[in-house]
Parts: structure tokens; sequence; C-alpha cells
């Protein structure tokens, strides 16, 4: 009898790192991937690209921000799969095109609650829906998508621009991270996050140091952490320093 491929849930990867991420997850051979986005046409079209390069690959909407649209992915998942194994939490939206974003005198309720919605508490909702799988299974990797720029400690002395609606966004995620970590520590359910870096995608310009696939390595490391491997920790992303390294919090 053939092994059942692991599960691997890439959201937002329609497009851009998450493109990536599940594409590198695909080549591995017992992984099969589930490209998802809010956006059919897109999703569909980017899961056919993944099969014809002889992935195994799969596809549903998932719009992170709708409670009904992960109520029904968690359901076809369930009736689909029966289970899910990785959970890439890479799905986020950047603030830094407001120019009330220069300052967080300025920021606009608004853009704070919007991006806190979809970087922090939709990951919680999603997590709320599909640790219970893993947990059943004893089993499952969960990859956070970050930025330094969220690292509290850095924040006084980095150059970064202000943008807090995602910086403090990203903060939530970090702690979010943490807090599972804590309540998953007896469990095999390992759940990181990490940094990709300054990537060339429609969030980072063309002007990025990185190419997403670059940017994906950390987070394809993560996602097939062996039993034992980190739990709660905050990643760079390792090419850029050839090894997995841990930023602070
Ligand atoms: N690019 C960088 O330099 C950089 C640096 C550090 C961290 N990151 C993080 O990396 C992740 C991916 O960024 P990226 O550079 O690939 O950005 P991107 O090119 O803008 O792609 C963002 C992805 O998130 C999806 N998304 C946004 N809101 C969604 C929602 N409500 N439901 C489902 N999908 C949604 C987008 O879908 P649509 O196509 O429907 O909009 C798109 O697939 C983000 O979490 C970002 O914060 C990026």
């Amino acid at each position: 009898m053939t092994e059942q491929p692991k599960i691997a849930v890439v959201t937002g990867s329609n497009r851009g790192l998450g493109y990536a991420i599940a594409r590198k997850l695909g080549q591995k051979p017992d992984i099969k991937v589930i490209i998802t986005s809010r956006r059919e046409t897109e999703g569909l079209a980017a899961k056919d690209q993944l099969v014809a390069e002889g992935i195994q690959a799969d596809y549903h909407t998932l719009d992170v921000t709708d409670a009904q649209s992960i109520q029904q992915f968690v359901e076809w998942l369930r009736n689909t799969y029966g289970k899910v194994d990785i959970l890439v939490n890479n799905a986020g939206v950047n603030s830094s095109g407001h120019v009330e974003e220069a300052s967080l005198l300025t920021a606009q309720t608004e853009t704070v609650l919007s991006t806190f919605t979809t970087n922090v508490v939709a990951v919680i909702q999603l997590c709320q829906a599909l640790i219970p799988f893993m947990k059943q299974q004893n089993y499952g990797r969960i990859v956070n998508v970050t930025t330094e720029m969220a690292s509290l400690s850095l924040i006084g002395e980095d150059s970064y621009p202000i943008v807090p609606s995602y910086r403090i966004s990203k903060v939530g995620l970090n702690a979010v991270t943490a807090i599972l970590a804590k309540e998953l520590q007896a469990t095999n359910v390992l759940i990181n996050t990490y940094s990709p870096g300054w990537l060339k995608t429609d969030m980072g310009g063309a002007n990025a140091l990185f190419t997403a696939e670059e940017g994906a390595e950390t987070a394809v490391y993560l996602a097939t952490l062996p039993d034992g491997g980190s739990q709660g920790k905050f990643f760079a992303e390792m090419r850029r320093f050839g090894t997995p390294i841990q930023l602070p919090w």
C-alpha cells in the first residue's frame, strides 16, 4: 500500500512568496500542496502550473478574512483528505502604500484594523480550525511568515520605515506563534515564525534583495522539521546566513 502524502496548506499561494513556498514544498515527493487564494481563477492557474511541472497539487478558495470561507475550506479539507499536516500562514497585507503610515501619529484606525485582521486574526482562526486535526494525528508543522521589522528588540535602532500597522500586526503574529507554541509544548505540532527577507514580489517591489524562491527556503525547512525540532522560535531567512539563525523577539 502506498503511503498517503503529507497535506500542506499554503495561504495566499496564487502569487509571490506563497506560490514559491507551495512549489518548493510540492517538489518533495511525499508532500501534496493545497493552493489557496481568494480569487478562484488565479489560484486554479497557479495549481495548474504546478501540476504541469509534475507536482502533486490541489486547489480550494480561501479568503482568510472571511469566516465562512474558512469554514467551507475546512469542510472540504476534512471531506477530501481527512487531515492536514502542514500549514503555512503566508497570506498578508502591507500598509506601506498609505502615506499616513509614515508615522504612528497619523496611522488610520481603519488601516490598523484591516492589517491586523489579515495578518493576525485570520491566522488565529485558521490555527483554531486546523490544529485539532494536527493534534489528533500527533503531527503538524505550522509556519508563520513574519518580518524582522517585527523584532521589538531591534525596533529602536533599525533603519526600516515606520509602517506602524504592518509592524504592529507582525508583532502580534509573533505573539500568536509564541503563545501557541507554549500550548502545543507536549505535542508533535511544531509552530515557528520566520522573516523571509526583502523579496522581489508585488509587496517587496523590484528593488528587493532576494527572489521569492530564495525567501521560500526557510519556510520549507520549518515545514519539514523532524520530530523534536524547533518550537516557538523566530528565525531569519537562512539564505542570508547560510543556516537558520534565531532573531530576538
Ligand atoms: N515581500 C517582502 O519583502 C516580504 C518581507 C517580509 C515578509 N513578507 C511577508 O510574506 C508574505 C507574502 O508576501 P508577498 O511578498 O508574497 O506579498 P504579495 O506578493 O503581496 O502576496 C500576498 C499574498 O497574500 C494574499 N492575500 C492577501 N489577503 C488575503 C486574504 N484576505 N485571503 C487570502 N489571501 C490573501 C494575496 O492574494 P491576492 O492575490 O488575492 O491579493 C497574495 O497571494 C506576507 O505575509 C508578507 O508580510 C514579505
